[in-house]
């Protein structure tokens, strides 16, 4: 082989290892797609807690604190994290005062794997958390059902990053507090289109009725959003609503009835299981006859 066709055969495997890296390390699969994102967090989610060591005063001066400030006084506040994780904004929160003041959480992501994780941890409060596997960018719920929607280091990974807010603010409660991270950093340059620009992230919630938008720094790669959705506030008192009464099927908008091991759609005749108290609303199937 000669000198040209090797340098060529190095430079091209660089150029592919280095592709492969941005693709899956970096990008963490949203370019490839939403399942390709699920597959990598379901592969990392068994050591996803122990790479993040998340430590519980910092949960609390940075996660839970500042949204208990925001919902206090909202009586059995609603709140939907979307792209949970492995719970730890649910935990955030019921380690601190919404373990006693009532309400409920709905903790909504697309990898079984991590929403798996977040059930180990919080089986123990499956009265006030409820866990649904799910796509984000289409949020099964009614308009204006929450008293706070949050998104934490997960904006970046949805694949329409300024529908998926307008998405979380249409089903915000007028009043209810929208607590959003954006990408910002040295890594943010290389997620065209998924990180959003600090003018384009302002100016994506200034275009959604939102108002006391607050935009801060947040943890070393993130800006916090911190923003009241306008209007005439309805807030309280659905935090302890039945999670099928909650939620509409993905599949044509319909009502959904709780049945033995699953809900059902009472328009498509959908079943979506639950299993270890995880809605599988991704993983439905027509019923027989
Ligand atoms: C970096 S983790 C953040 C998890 C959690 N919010 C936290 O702060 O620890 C990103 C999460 O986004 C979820 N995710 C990515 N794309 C998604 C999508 N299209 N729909 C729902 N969840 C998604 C992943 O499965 C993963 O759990």
């Amino acid at each position: 082989m000669t000198w040209p066709w090797v340098v060529l055969g190095v430079a091209g495997t660089l150029a592919l290892a280095g592709l492969i890296y941005w693709q899956l390390i970096i990008a963490e699969g949203t370019y490839i797609g939403p399942r390709m994102v699920a597959w990598t967090y379901d592969w990392v989610a068994r050591r996803y807690d122990a790479i993040k060591q998340f430590e519980p005063r910092s949960e609390s001066w940075y996660v839970a604190g500042p949204l208990l400030q925001a919902i206090a006084g909202v009586e059995e506040p609603l709140v939907l994290d979307v792209a949970t994780g492995t719970g730890r904004l649910p935990l955030a929160l019921l380690r601190e005062r919404f373990a006693t003041t009532g309400g409920r959480i709905v903790g909504l992501d697309l990898s079984r794997g991590m929403l798996h994780q977040a059930w180990t941890k919080l089986a123990a409060y499956d009265d006030r958390v409820s866990l649904v596997w799910q796509e984000a960018s289409h949020l099964p719920f009614d308009d204006g059902m929450f008293d706070a929607v949050t998104c934490l280091e997960s904006l970046e990974f949805l694949p329409r990053p300024v529908e998926a807010l307008a998405e979380m603010v249409r089903v915000l409660a007028p009043g209810g507090v929208l607590f959003v991270t954006n990408r910002v950093g040295r890594e943010a340059r290389f997620l065209p289109r998924r990180a959003l620009s600090r003018p384009l992230f302002e100016q994506t919630l200034a275009a959604h009725s939102l108002v006391d938008v607050t935009v801060r720094r947040w943890q070393v790669n993130y800006d916090l959003a911190m923003a009241r959705k306008g209007g005439q506030p309805r807030l309280g008192g659905r935090g302890l609503t039945d999670l099928p009464a909650l939620l509409r099927c993905p599949d044509c908008g319909g009502g959904l009835r709780r049945e033995a091991a699953s809900v059902s759609c009472g328009l498509c005749r959908r079943i979506y299981p639950i299993r270890e108290g995880i809605v599988h609303l991704a993983g439905s199937k027509k019923r027989d006859g």
